[in-house]
């Protein structure tokens, strides 16, 4: 049998050998998998575990919140309040930072995190998932403020998701590449099942929800119309569908074959820029897809380079197999 390569053993190896983790990192990011861990436990049970149904309360982004949003919220928070590695945390669920409570040496990181991506297929038993993001903290001042949470994508030094499918995987990048671990429900731990992850730079497959078509900006009509003409179009290719209303689900299925993901602005809502969060969603994922060989943009810029001004600042997000995203950036600057 081909050797297991465990979570643990893949980070000891890129702190030790590849030297690319410092060990606080590799300890902060064991900890963020034992809860994603725990979330996938919790999800799992399901209507046995009385997990399902609303919560009946509102986050800070006026969306209502589902059991499971607080309970994967909770479940990071108490995984990593005591862990040492952190200085604080900021999560889509909560209004505000949460501060690690006081010790010496203060932790390095800072952690952000959707704990629950994909809130309207809970219920329905639909893949779910968990993203997150490290930053540093800057250095200089003690404590934490929002202000030091505001940093482009391009300086995370660790990001990821952990899907809730049929199986449950863990997806990493710590700047080297991407890799997925599966979890092994009997061993209790994610086993390493594929490194140096790859998005083909091509595809004919994209995810955008096409309920919204009529609110949609020119680029991006014109992109889908020349997809949905297929042959006879001026792409000369049939494109087939996928929306799984889940990013990080969506987001999986262009690791794992290709395909670009589209959730931009539109004339819904035109004075907010897109529906997805730039922190807690599109710079992990952005990150992600890039350390495959992927681009992700807003449209108009490069993610990773975006100075956030908000916490909760929201961003169109246009993911995936490069030349696509490309081509759908150049139609934004009229080419
Ligand atoms: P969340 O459940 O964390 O609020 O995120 C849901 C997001 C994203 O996962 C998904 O791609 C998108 O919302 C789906 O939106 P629509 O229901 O508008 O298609
Ligand atoms: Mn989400
Ligand atoms: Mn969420």
């Amino acid at each position: 049998m081909a050797q297991r390569i465990s979570l643990t053993r893949y980070l000891v190896e890129q702190q030790r050998v590849d030297g690319l983790i410092p060990s606080q990192l590799r300890l902060l990011l064991e900890v963020v998998a034992r809860a994603c861990k725990g979330i996938s436990q919790a999800v799992n049970k399901g209507a046995l575990g009385g997990v399902l149904g609303t919560a009946g309360s509102e986050n800070v982004q006026g969306e209502v919140q589902k059991k499971l949003d607080i309970i994967a919220n909770e479940v990071l928070i108490e995984a990593n309040e005591w862990g040492g590695h952190l200085a604080a945390m900021a999560s889509e669920e909560m209004d505000g930072i949460y501060l690690v409570p006081n010790r010496y040496p203060q932790g390095e990181y800072l952690l952000l995190f959707d704990p629950l991506d994909g809130s309207s297929n809970i219920d329905v038993n639909v893949s779910i998932g968990t993203i997150f993001s490290v930053l540093k903290k800057p250095e200089g001042h003690p404590g934490v403020t929002e202000d030091d949470f505001l940093q482009p994508g391009s300086k995370q030094v660790a990001a990821g998701y952990c899907v809730y499918g049929p199986q449950t995987t863990l997806v990493l990048t710590v700047g080297d590449g991407v890799a997925m671990f599966t979890l092994d429900r009997e061993q209790g731990s994610f086993v390493l099942i594929e490194e140096n992850v790859r998005i083909p730079e091509d595809t004919k497959e994209f995810a955008i929800n096409m309920s919204n078509m009529r609110h949609w900006d020119a680029p991006v009509k014109r992109y889908i119309d020349e997809c949905l003409a297929g042959t006879e179009g001026p792409r000369g290719k049939d494109f087939n569908m996928r929306w799984i209303a889940s990013m990080v689900a969506d987001v999986h299925r262009i690791m794992t074959r290709g395909g670009i993901f589209m959730y931009p602005w539109d004339k819904r809502e035109p004075n907010k820029p897109g529906k997805l969060r730039l922190m807690y969603e599109a710079n992990p994922m952005g990150w992600l897809v890039e350390q495959a060989g992927g681009a992700a943009t807003n449209g108009r810029q490069r993610i990773l380079d975006i100075q956030p001004t908000q916490l909760h600042e929201r961003v169109s997000v246009i993911l995936g197999s490069k030349n696509e995203v490309e081509r759908v950036t150049g139609y934004h600057s009229g080419i």
